[in-house]
């Protein structure tokens, strides 16, 4: 996708992410963390607001999967994420809305019947390697399903903070 900013990013009008994936406890909790470990790291906390969400109710409530919990800490990063579930008033509120994989897509642009369009898009969109464009599903594998999980989203985060950092006015 192509990012439509269309006013400088500042402190007053702050630019807001939502990583979107079924469950909110493996990929997006990761993409979320991830993100804002690097706003944090180049000082850009005021001019970005990061969330995450599910399109699913499986798990309402639930902190980030222990493997993903685990697998992040490793890399010196600590999710902080309770599992919610993607709502209407959120395509409103966020300016941009970033699915794992095609079913989450599909499910968040059901849900802006046909408007929405310019801020719905995936992760891998920003990835440098998008390889199939999607962000595998790690919940029923092993560690190295969730290490790979990290790594993508890791690339795709770089990458996309890149190109916002270029909008942010200071
Ligand atoms: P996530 O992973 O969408 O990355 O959070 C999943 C978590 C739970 C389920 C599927 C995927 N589940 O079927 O419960």
């Amino acid at each position: 996708m192509d990012l439509s900013v269309s006013n400088p990013i500042t402190k007053d009008n702050h630019y807001k992410i939502c990583f979107v994936c079924l469950g909110n406890i493996c990929r997006s909790p990761t993409a979320e963390g991830i993100f804002q470990h690097l706003i944090d790291d180049r000082g850009l906390e005021d001019y970005f607001e990061v969330d995450s969400a599910g399109t699913s109710a499986y798990h309402i409530g639930e902190s980030a999967n222990s493997k993903s919990q685990r697998t992040a800490q490793k890399h010196g990063i600590t999710l902080h994420s309770k599992a919610r579930q993607f709502k209407q008033f959120d395509l409103e509120y966020y300016d941009l809305i970033l699915a794992m994989d095609n079913e989450n897509l599909s499910n968040v642009q059901q849900m802006a019947n046909g408007g929405q369009d310019t801020k719905i898009g995936r992760m891998r969109d920003f990835d440098p390697q998008p390889g199939d464009g999607q962000v595998p599903d790690p919940y029923h594998g092993g560690p190295e399903g969730f290490e790979n999980v990290f790594q993508i989203v890791k690339r795709s985060c770089e990458q996309l903070l890149d190109e916002l950092e270029s909008h942010v006015q200071k």
